[in-house]
């Protein structure tokens, strides 16, 4: 039997060697490795990524994932927006829902705890005292994570917890790990996110004469009031409950969860909640299977009920959607940077994520129920980081009808917006109103123009132009009558000025391939005020006063909130003018200038500043921040000064420095996806740099081969001949063997497939795609 089982490995070795070498010579490449066996959900969960762990399907509306602390205060909360922090030594419980890279948080919705033995502690302990509390120590060495499945030995509870999620269910199952004990469930519904003081305003648990328990929390988070029911039902029937307050019961009138029902067995009601369900003594496995709707109790279990089978089965079920999520781009490249890719494309598979009910409800920005008929709502709309990459990245990996759904959601939303405008920073159809910007606009035309239908675009244009005209909306009142937001007037002019700017171009475009040339040119016009927040004298994007002066003192280093910038100095925000780069480089004084001035920012000597009081400054290459969003078009940008080596260099530079398929691999938060939208489309070659403009910027690749399988069904492959560490620079591009000596493709080149070869070499090559005609759009240069 030895004998035999070494010679299995021997062979599957020699198989491999002979898949390699055929891939090596023939046409379409073999890759044989699947995407879903090279994703680690670990990446992110320490350092500054703020990704969780746990098991979602793929834009699930649960995320059933560890929280190692809730109870953390003011700052401390910051470190656990997922819930779950890689370095922390106690697991407090399994909740329900949670953000993907977030930089704020809210969500960690219905904690569980399983616990084997007589002890049911009630509180969680102390954090920093392993052993205290319901908590429980744990080792990364028996936790298990990929995409759908997540599992964990809790040594104190004495129990191994597996868990496994469908689109709208969470599925754990706890298993006893020394023999027969008395087995229980914990829950509870103190316990969430970012949960200070007063958070929890109401809530209710019942236990229905089915076995079903049911509840709803009203909270006052991140986004406020809102309201969140569940449903849970165990695989075994329950020998006992107990439902207790932990402080004095008070009324609450704004409660609007459901009155008392008279079938039930139990109920409860109040602020602080804690529920124990006991299931006896028993060795044997308990199945706990769990659903949310923001909508009402009918709605949880609806949705309970809607996905069908045991543990294994919704496991399998799952496992079987993410392989057919992640598959569609096999990539072949050296280890490490395959795991970063593929985890990369899973963690921008999790949101926008589903936030209706099977039966189509959903609740709205209104805070009132609402129907999707023919479409799936969606929300969690983290709408300032996702519209650069995230959003022109679905629409390469994913049908058009998730796209298209992203799109109905946000119109509805708008629709039900008290305000009348589109989202901002939505999630379970709630407004945040977080960060700046109506760039819901630019995911809205960037679907159009690329041919995405099914919804109505009138409305969609309308909605755009809503939201570019509210003018109580930060500031705007005051941009339409200046061109510009006056920062004696509002927080953060600077950046307000030249997003609106890029979000006008984006409503122009839409309006001229609708046929609407009023609203064109309007917006069009409106495109062109990031050249009032430009200072010519010192070459950057600066906050003008209402009296048309620049603010003083300025200090393009100095980064702090409520100033001139959004998360961001003068260093990363003078780049900010997507739509039209062209005039960007000539206001700077031409090509060397530019090349020069964006050498200055990567190249920058920050040791002697300190930016340790802003939370989102991470990822620091000179006053380059590939931790947040304002810098992350900019290395592409040389291209547009006619260096495309330059873009080259930088990206070698970036992608060495800024991600490791380790815990602590992204530099900064994820961003529900768009840190690692920039990995897959940065790996792959080209990025859209301009959203809207129907081009990606040509980069450098950093996979030998990879095969995007497209949502028509055609396949691009990227093959990159002698790419390695010793040559990082593009020598020559061909799109099916012809030559492509400009600086972009255009998405129609994509998507019609075939295979785009990048030609590696140890120098750069200086004269390729420099012309002016090679550079990629820009409005004043359209072609
Ligand atoms: C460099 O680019 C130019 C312009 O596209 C091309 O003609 C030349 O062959 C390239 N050089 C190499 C070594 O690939």
């Amino acid at each position: 039997m030895p004998g035999e089982c070494s010679n299995l490995p021997m062979t599957t070795l020699r198989f491999r060697t002979l898949l390699a070498l055929l891939a090596g010579f023939a046409a379409t490449p073999l890759l044989a490795q699947s995407t879903y066996d090279q994703v680690d959900p670990m990446i992110g969960t320490g350092g500054e990524g703020h990704t969780f762990p746990g098991a979602v399907a793929p834009f699930g509306m649960v995320q059933f994932s560890p929280d190692t602390d809730t109870t953390c205060v003011l700052r401390a909360c910051y470190s656990h927006a997922a819930g779950y922090r890689y370095e922390d030594p106690t697991i407090q419980g399994f909740s329900l829902t949670h953000f993907s890279g977030a930089g704020h948080s809210d969500l960690g919705d219905v904690l569980m705890m399983p616990v084997a033995g007589d002890t049911v502690p009630f509180e969680p302990g102390d954090a920093g005292k392993p052993g205290t509390g319901y908590r429980s120590r744990y080792d990364h060495a028996a936790e298990v994570a990929r995409p759908g499945y997540y599992a964990v030995a809790l040594k104190d509870r004495g129990v191994r917890a597996e868990l496994t999620a469908g689109t709208r269910i969470g599925v754990a199952r706890y298993r006893p790990t020394a023999g027969a004990l008395p087995m229980h469930l914990l829950l509870d519904l103190r316990s969430s996110l970012y949960n200070y003081p007063g958070k929890v305003l109401w809530s209710s648990i019942r236990l229905r004469p089915d076995g079903i328990v049911t509840g709803c929390r009203q909270t006052r988070g991140w986004a406020p009031d809102r309201n969140l029911c569940f449903a849970i039902r165990f695989s075994v029937p329950l020998t006992g409950h107990a439902f207790v307050s932990t402080e004095t019961d008070v009324a609450y009138k704004g409660f609007q969860g459901p009155g008392r029902g008279s079938d039930a067995v139990a109920e409860r009601a109040g602020r602080a909640l804690v529920a124990r369900f006991d299931f006896g003594t028993t060795d044997r496995p308990i199945e706990v299977t769990s659903a949310i709707s923001s909508v009402d109790e009918a709605g949880a279990i609806a949705n309970l009920l809607s996905e069908t089978g045991d543990f294994d089965a919704i496991a399998a079920r799952t496992a079987t959607a993410w392989h057919a999520a992640l598959d569609v781009l096999r990539i072949d490249a050296p280890a490490p940077m395959q795991r970063s890719v593929a985890t990369a494309l899973y963690h921008s598979l999790l949101a926008p994520s589903v936030a209706g009910d099977v039966d189509g409800r959903y609740r709205g920005p209104d805070n009132q129920v609402h129907r999707a008929n023919g479409y799936t709502f969606r929300s969690t709309f983290s709408l300032w980081d996702t519209f650069r990459a995230e959003h022109p990245l679905l629409t390469l990996v994913q049908p058009a009808t998730t796209t298209r759904d992203i799109v109905r959601s946000l119109i509805a939303s708008r629709e039900h917006s008290p305000d009348g405008i589109l989202p901002v920073w939505q999630f379970q159809g709630r407004e945040t109103w977080t960060m700046i910007g109506y760039h819901a606009a630019p995911v809205i035309a960037d679907a159009y123009l690329k041919g995405i239908r099914g919804f109505d675009a009138d409305a969609a244009l309308a909605a755009m132009v809503a939201s570019a005209t509210y003018a109580p909306y930060a500031g705007l009142g005051e941009y339409m009558a200046r061109g510009y937001v006056p920062i004696d007037r509002e927080p953060e002019a600077a950046s307000k000025t030249v997003e609106y700017a890029y979000d006008d171009w984006t409503i122009a475009r839409l309006a001229r391939a609708m046929g609407r040339a009023d609203v064109a040119a309007t917006f069009a016009k409106r495109s062109e005020n990031w050249r009032n927040s430009f200072d010519a004298k010192t070459g950057f994007i600066r906050a003008r006063k209402s009296d048309g002066t620049f603010r003083v003192p300025f200090d393009p280093t100095a980064i702090n909130y409520g100033s001139d910038y959004t998360e961001g100095n003068a260093w990363q925000y003078s780049w900010f003018v997507p739509q039209d780069q062209a005039s960007l480089v000539r206001a700077l004084g031409g090509d060397a200038a530019t090349v020069a001035k964006l050498d200055a920012m990567f190249d920058f000597d920050t040791s002697k500043l300190d930016y340790s009081h802003a939370e989102d400054i991470a990822g620091l290459i000179g006053q380059y921040i590939h931790g947040n969003e304002p810098s992350h078009h900019v290395a592409y940008l040389y291209n547009y000064a006619g260096a495309p080596w330059r873009t080259q260099a930088r990206l070698t530079q970036i992608v060495g420095s800024q991600y490791r398929a380790t815990p602590d691999g992204l530099s900064g938060n994820d961003d529900l996806g768009q840190m690692s939208a920039w990995l897959v489309f940065t790996a792959l070659g080209f990025y859209p740099v301009t959203p809207g403009s129907l081009e990606y910027v040509i980069g450098r690749p950093f996979v030998n081969r990879a095969v995007l399988t497209l949502p028509n069904g055609r396949t691009l492959t990227v093959i990159s001949d002698d790419l390695d560490d010793r040559h990082p620079y593009v020598g020559k591009v061909t799109l099916n063997g012809v030559p492509v000596t400009r600086a972009y493709l255009r998405h129609d080149e994509i998507m019609a497939g075939g295979e785009l070869r990048f030609v590696m070499q140890a120098a750069p090559n200086t004269t390729w795609a420099t012309r002016p005609a090679d550079r990629p759009y820009s409005s004043s240069s359209a072609r």
